[in-house]
This record gives C-alpha cells, sequence and structure tokens, in this order.
C-alpha cells in the first residue's frame, strides 16, 4: 500500500504522517510538499531515514512533475493536505489560494483518473458552510448544512470541494471529503491563534485578540483529526462527505485567558485590535454521520489537549523559535504592524 500524503511538511500533515507510520507498518508514505513559508522539513526530521518513508519537494499544481511521480511510485490512495491555509493571509493576497487549493486538486484528480488509485481524499473545513449565530447553540453544522463561503480561504475550499464531487460524479473517480473543525496540537504554525498566542506570551509580547474574542471555534485535537482520516480512507464509502468535530465549542477570548493562566502570565497582555474582515462567528460540527458509520470519537478532550499543546510548545521552543527568526516576521510586521488597537 503506497499512500501520497501532499502538504505532509505542514501541520497536519506531518502529525498525518507519524499517525500513518505508526499505526500501519509497512505502509510507503511518500510526502509530497512545495515547502512553502508553512512547510517545515525539519518537522518531517524523525522520520527521514524511515525506508518506509519518502519526501519529494514537489508544487501539486506542477502537472507534469505530478504525473512522473505517479508513474513512478503508482500510489493506491492520495490523501490532499496541501493547501494555502490561513484565512488572514487570503484576505491579503487570495490568488494564491485559488491556484493551489482549486488548481492543485484538480492537477492531483488528474493524476488519479490517468494512473489509478483506490482512493482520492480531500482534506476539507468546516468553513465551507459559512457561520452559525452565537444566539442559536442548538445549531449545528451537518453535511447537508448548505455552502456558503465568508473568506477567499473558504472560498477556494468550497470550490476544491465541489471540484471533487463532480470529479466522482463524472468520471467515477473514488473520492471522499472530511470537513474538519479548528485543529490545535504539536507543530502548529506560530500565526494561528493559539501558538501564536503561547509563543507571545512566553516572550511578554502583546497578545493580539479580533475584536471583543467572542467568536467560537470547535477545537479538534490534531492527532483525532488524524484518526478520522485514517478510518475514512479505509471504511469510509466513495462519494461521501464527512464532517469531524468534536463539540469542544471555545471562544477565542477565552483560549487566549486560559493560555495566560497556564503559562501563569498576565490577562493585562491581551489586546483587543481592529477585527478580521467578513469574521464568521461560530463554527460547530456536528460529527453523528461518522460516529455512526465508523464508530470515530474524539479522544482528547479541550481541557488535556491545551494542557499537552502548551507542553509541547515549552519542550519544542527550538521549533517555533526557528519559524519566527525567519520570514514570518515579516509577516508579522505587515499583519499587526498597521492594525490599530481598538
Ligand atoms: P499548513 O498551512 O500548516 O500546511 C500546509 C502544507 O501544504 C505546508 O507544508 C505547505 O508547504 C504545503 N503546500 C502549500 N501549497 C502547496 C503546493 N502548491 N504544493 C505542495 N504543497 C503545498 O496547513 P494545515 O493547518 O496543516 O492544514 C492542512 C489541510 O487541512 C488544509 O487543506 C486545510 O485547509 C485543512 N484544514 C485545516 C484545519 C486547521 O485547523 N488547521 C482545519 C480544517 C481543515
Ligand atoms: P485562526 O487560528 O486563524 O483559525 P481560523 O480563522 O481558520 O478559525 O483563528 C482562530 C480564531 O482566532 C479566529 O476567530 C480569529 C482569531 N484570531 C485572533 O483573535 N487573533 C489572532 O492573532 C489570530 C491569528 C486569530
Amino acid at each position: 500500500m503506497t499512500i501520497f500524503v501532499t502538504g505532509g511538511a505542514g501541520f497536519i500533515g506531518s502529525n498525518f504522517v507519524f499517525h500513518m507510520l505508526k499505526a500501519h507498518p509497512g505502509y510507503r508514505i511518500v510526502c509530497l510538499d512545495k515547502l512553502t513559508y508553512a512547510g517545515n522539513l525539519s518537522t518531517l526530521e524523525p522520520v527521514m531515514k524511515n525506508p518506509d518513508f519518502r519526501f519529494v519537494k514537489i508544487d501539486i499544481c506542477d502537472r507534469e512533475g505530478i504525473y512522473k511521480l505517479f508513474e513512478e511510485e503508482k500510489p493506491n490512495i492520495v490523501v490532499n493536505f496541501a493547501a494555502e491555509s490561513h484565512v488572514d493571509r487570503s484576505i491579503e493576497n487570495p490568488e494564491i489560494f485559488l491556484q493551489t487549493n482549486i488548481l492543485g486538486t484538480q492537477v492531483l484528480m488528474d493524476a488519479c483518473r490517468k494512473y489509478g488509485i483506490t482512493r482520492y481524499h480531500q482534506v476539507s473545513t468546516d468553513e465551507v458552510y459559512g457561520d452559525l449565530p452565537l444566539d442559536r447553540p442548538d445549531l449545528f453544522f451537518t453535511e447537508q448544512t448548505p455552502i456558503h463561503t465568508s473568506s477567499p480561504y473558504s472560498a477556494s475550499k468550497a470550490s476544491a470541494d465541489l471540484l471533487v464531487m463532480a470529479y466522482n460524479r463524472t468520471y467515477g473517480l473514488p473520492v471522499a471529503i472530511s470537513r474538519c473543525s479548528n485543529n490545535y496540537g504539536p507543530y502548529h504554525f506560530p500565526e494561528k491563534l493559539i501558538p501564536l498566542m503561547i509563543a507571545n506570551a512566553l516572550a511578554d509580547k502583546p497578545l493580539p485578540v479580533y475584536g471583543e474574542g467572542l467568536n467560537v471555534r470547535d477545537w479538534l485535537y490534531v492527532e483525532d483529526h488524524c484518526r478520522a482520516i485514517d478510518l475514512i480512507i479505509h471504511k469510509g464509502r466513495v462519494g461521501e462527505v464527512y464532517n469531524v468535530g468534536g463539540h469542544n465549542e471555545m471562544k477565542n477570548i477565552d483560549i487566549v485567558k486560559l493560555i495566560c493562566k497556564e503559562l501563569g502570565k498576565p490577562e493585562s497582555l491581551i489586546r483587543h485590535v481592529e477585527d478580521r474582515k467578513g469574521h464568521d462567528m461560530r463554527y460547530a460540527i456536528d460529527p453523528t454521520k461518522i460516529h455512526d458509520e465508523l464508530g470515530w470519537l474524539p479522544e482528547t478532550k479541550f481541557a488535556d489537549g491545551i494542557k499537552k499543546t502548551i507542553q509541547w510548545y515549552l519542550d519544542n521552543k527550538q521549533w517555533w523559535e526557528t519559524i519566527i527568526s525567519g520570514e514570518y516576521q515579516n509577516y508579522y510586521e505587515k499583519m499587526y504592524g498597521s492594525r490599530a488597537e481598538v
């Protein structure tokens, strides 16, 4: 069994590579990654010498290169994590999101059609459903919730999902899609909420909370997401969408306060800054389908997962400090330098 994991040098993809090598000894895992600002090869260092693992630096939009690799490796399954993933960056510059997230998906599926696979899996997001109002805690995203996107990021992911379903209906490509809520855990790039707040708090820097911080996200420990995808690619039904999330809803401001508490830092570090444009209020997944069909349930409660995550960032300072000292600082200046305090 050979599995292509695209975007495997990023946050969730790298966790998935580790999960698969451990859970399925004998599987060959080939990671395809362009190593954009979000890809970090040092993350994969522990498995680089594993004979069941191969890393290939490649852009999923590079049709010729991708076809060559399919010819060479003859993968059985493709799991597509590769994407531009940061909403704030998509607001600044949408184009690369459309290229990678939509056209890259098309190239991969064309290769799957040409060379034949048993399963193409698209890693998608709950953000394709838009958002839910704060005053309706009874509402959740199901697989039937209409697509209704807010940001260029979510629009690009939704477009890819539509294309994936079209390749199934038109060409009979054996596909499935998972739509997951916000992940957290080890190797999360330090420009996203949780790692950014941990890194800033440790350096006694301001903690920039967008608007009032009342926005709600449904947080899932990354290992639970990896297990869900593992189940779907082996046992999920072709042509189906599976929502993945775990009833772990938290307000942004409460997460930031919790991080302050865990690190013994004062809440006076918190700064309420200008809100994100088009900021989604609440995401909340109904995971009934994946639970009923595949027996999946999240195993890590937020209270435990956040402690584990903070400890990981304390134990692996070098991993994120190296990132912060690089290109990240230009990015930080651009995103926060001119963001007025409110
Ligand atoms: P990430 O930004 O940490 O990693 C993305 C990886 O893709 C990086 O290694 C990057 O180098 C690679 N990449 C980007 N463009 C590429 C290209 N053109 N060709 C090859 N590789 C390329 O992202 P993540 O948080 O790990 O998210 C992975 C996937 O999961 C994405 O598809 C994202 O939409 C989805 N998702 C993420 C979350 C979350 O909370 N992070 C939640 C739901 C779904
Ligand atoms: P993020 O980690 O970017 O994930 P997403 O936008 O995909 O949900 O942001 C999570 C939430 O945290 C979102 O509501 C925006 C908010 N946020 C801040 O308040 N401050 C920040 O510096 C960042 C990066 C995010």
